[in-house]
Order: structure tokens, then C-alpha cells, then sequence
């Protein structure tokens, strides 16, 4: 995917990028102080919002095939199995029950699976959004503070599976993250935003 000079004026931050090529099959992460304008960026890749101008080349990429998980994430009113199956659905993909319940016992979750969605706990809720997201094996995944809550045990293996969807299914995935120690081992690039401005 390859952003040529996208500007989004909101609130009282210009974001501004010349230019950002974010190669595909990789695992990029981002990071950048509060408000700097790292959400408005995945916002503007998914289509959610906007470009007042310039362009997004999703370089073969159907809007489709791209997901997003929000830094605060929406669940519906139903089981977290419900939750999970959704996205499967709505696009007439074939239910994999045995995938869905591998990942469910490996992220610890089995136990949960008709378990109201709303009554979870913050790091189950990160984990169910998640898993939500990766279930159709998209092709670009974006990463909202998603993993922020996660004990550190639960961390390695979020880890360790989005490695394993790169090299199997060559999924390219844009992460914003605070934790850049915690997540560096698993970058292959690196982007540092600051003021709507991505600085290196
Ligand atoms: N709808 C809006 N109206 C006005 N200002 C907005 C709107 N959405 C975002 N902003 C402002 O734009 C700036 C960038 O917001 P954004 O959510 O992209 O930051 P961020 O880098 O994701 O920050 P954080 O690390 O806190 O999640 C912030 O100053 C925010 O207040
Ligand atoms: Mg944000």
C-alpha cells in the first residue's frame, strides 16, 4: 500500500504524509505520542474517514480483504462465539469450527464461548476483538492499542499468532502500539508519528 501526499485536517492537528509505502506481508509497527493522529491514520486506510486530498493505493488490496481493531472495541449484544462467527457471515465464508475453536483454547477463551460478550473483562474483550478481526484471514490487518491489557503470557502468544498469519497467509498488519519495547522483536519496519507528521 503506498499513501502520496494525504491530508486530513482534524481538530487542531494537520496530519500530513508525503509519502508512506507500507510493504505488503510485512508487520509494521507505529507509535507516536497521544493525539498525534495514529487512529485518524488507520481511520483514512480503512475508509472510515475521509482524505481532504491525496491517495491511497491499496496496490491490489480489495477494501474488503482489510480489517480494523478499534482502541476501544465495539462487541455485540451476544455471545462471544456470535462475536466471532459474525465476520465469517456477512461474507459467506465457510465456518471452520475447528479453527474457531483452536484459537479459542489456545487465547484461553474456550471456556467463555457462549458467555455474554459484554460481561468480559477488558483483556478478554481485546482478545475477542481480535480474534474477531482474524478469523476471515484478511490480508492487511490494522492494530489499535489492541493488546494493551494483555497479561504477559497472553502477549507472547498474540505475538507468536500474528507471526504465524504473516508467514502463512503473507498478511501484512500496521500496529499502533505504546508498548514498542514489548513489540519490537516481531516489527519488520518501524514508523514514528509526532504532530500528524510521520517523523522516521
Ligand atoms: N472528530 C474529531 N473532531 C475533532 N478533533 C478530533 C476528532 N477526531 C480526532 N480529533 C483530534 O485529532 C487528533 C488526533 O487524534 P487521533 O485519535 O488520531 O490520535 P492518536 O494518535 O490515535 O492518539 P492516542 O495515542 O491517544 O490514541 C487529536 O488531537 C484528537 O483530539
Ligand atoms: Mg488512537
Amino acid at each position: 500500500m503506498r499513501i502520496t501526499e494525504l491530508r486530513k485536517k482534524i481538530g487542531r492537528t494537520d496530519l500530513y504524509i508525503p509519502d508512506l509505502h507500507i510493504e505488503h506481508g510485512k508487520i509494521h509497527g507505529l507509535t507516536g505520542p497521544n493525539g498525534c493522529g495514529k487512529t485518524t491514520l488507520l481511520k483514512l486506510i480503512i475508509g472510515i474517514t475521509q482524505p481532504d486530498s491525496g491517495t491511497i493505493d491499496l496496490e491490489g488490496l480489495r477494501p474488503t480483504d482489510i480489517t480494523m481493531t478499534s482502541q476501544r472495541p465495539y462487541l455485540m449484544h451476544a455471545s462471544v462465539y456470535d462475536n466471532i462467527v459474525y465476520p465469517l457471515k456477512i461474507r459467506g465464508v465457510k465456518i471452520d469450527t475447528g479453527e474457531i475453536d483452536s484459537l479459542l483454547t489456545r487465547t484461553g477463551l474456550m471456556p467463555l464461548k457462549q458467555q455474554y460478550a459484554g460481561s468480559l473483562s477488558s483483556g478478554e474483550r481485546q482478545k475477542l476483538s481480535f480474534l474477531r478481526a482474524i478469523i476471515f484471514h484478511p490480508s492487511m490487518i490494522l492494530i489499535d492499542e489492541t493488546l494493551s491489557n494483555l497479561d504477559p503470557e497472553s502477549e507472547a502468544l498474540f505475538r507468536d499468532i500474528i507471526l504465524e498469519r504473516r508467514d502463512q497467509d503473507g498478511s501484512t498488519w500496521l500496529i499502533v502500539s505504546h508498548q514498542f519495547d514489548k513489540m519490537n522483536s516481531i516489527f519488520d519496519e518501524t514508523h514514528y508519528m509526532e504532530k500528524g507528521r510521520i517523523i522516521r
